[in-house]
């Protein structure tokens, strides 16, 4: 249990640190909280027009996320790998440093995934490009490729996987409440557009 909680701790402390925010500050592209939708994610960040800040955005929020996955499953097993990534998500969308209000938690949680379980975060990716290629639409294409995350995982039988990435999945739905709310009024904005 202590493990458990320390690695959940470390998770949380990775997934905290605010990419998007500090590197738009730091590219001169003013706050991202103020911009676009308001979030502090890549698909946020490239509303400022800046695709190299919004590249940069992406893979760390997708690192910091992997990163503590690797490391806790290699030191501390398989559970502990789990609770890393949990930790990173919640640190990402309830991150201390920004009064708990941080980002949507796709990048990193696509991160967590991949750092459990390679392939199942080359699947997710692969249905969220499929997706974005179809609709345009960045928070559709995530709902739908983190949706298939514990179904996929289920199919293989991994239980312990399975309950894993439904935990990641409910935690990113529930960020996306505004988002729901736009796409079902046929008015949630394309990939790049700036609104
Ligand atoms: O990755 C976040 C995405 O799903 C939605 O972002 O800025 O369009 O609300 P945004």
């Amino acid at each position: 249990m202590t493990t458990f909680l320390l690695a959940l701790l470390i998770g949380y402390a990775s997934g905290s640190v605010p990419y998007g925010l500090l590197l738009t500050r730091a590219a001169g592209l003013g706050d991202i909280r103020k911009i676009g939708s308001g979030n502090i994610g890549a698909t946020n960040v490239l509303r400022t027009g800046n695709k190299k800040v919004a590249g940069a955005t992406l893979l760390l929020d997708a690192l910091k996320g992997a990163v503590p996955v690797v490391l806790l499953t290699f030191a501390w097993g398989r559970e502990s790998g789990f609770a890393a990534g949990l930790g990173s998500l919640l640190g990402h969308i309830f991150p201390l440093w920004l009064g708990f209000r941080g980002g949507k938690g796709v990048a990193t949680g696509a991160g967590a995934i991949l750092g459990a379980a390679w392939w199942l975060g080359l699947a997710c990716a692969a249905v969220w490009l499929v997706m974005a290629r179809v609709s345009r639409i960045s928070s559709l294409s995530a709902l739908v490729a983190c949706s298939a995350a514990p179904l996929i995982a289920l199919a293989t039988g991994d239980h312990q996987l399975a309950l894993y990435a439904l935990a990641l999945t409910v935690l990113i739905m529930a960020r996306h409440r505004d988002n729901i709310r736009r796409l079902l009024a046929g008015e949630e904005p394309r990939i790049g557009s700036k609104s």
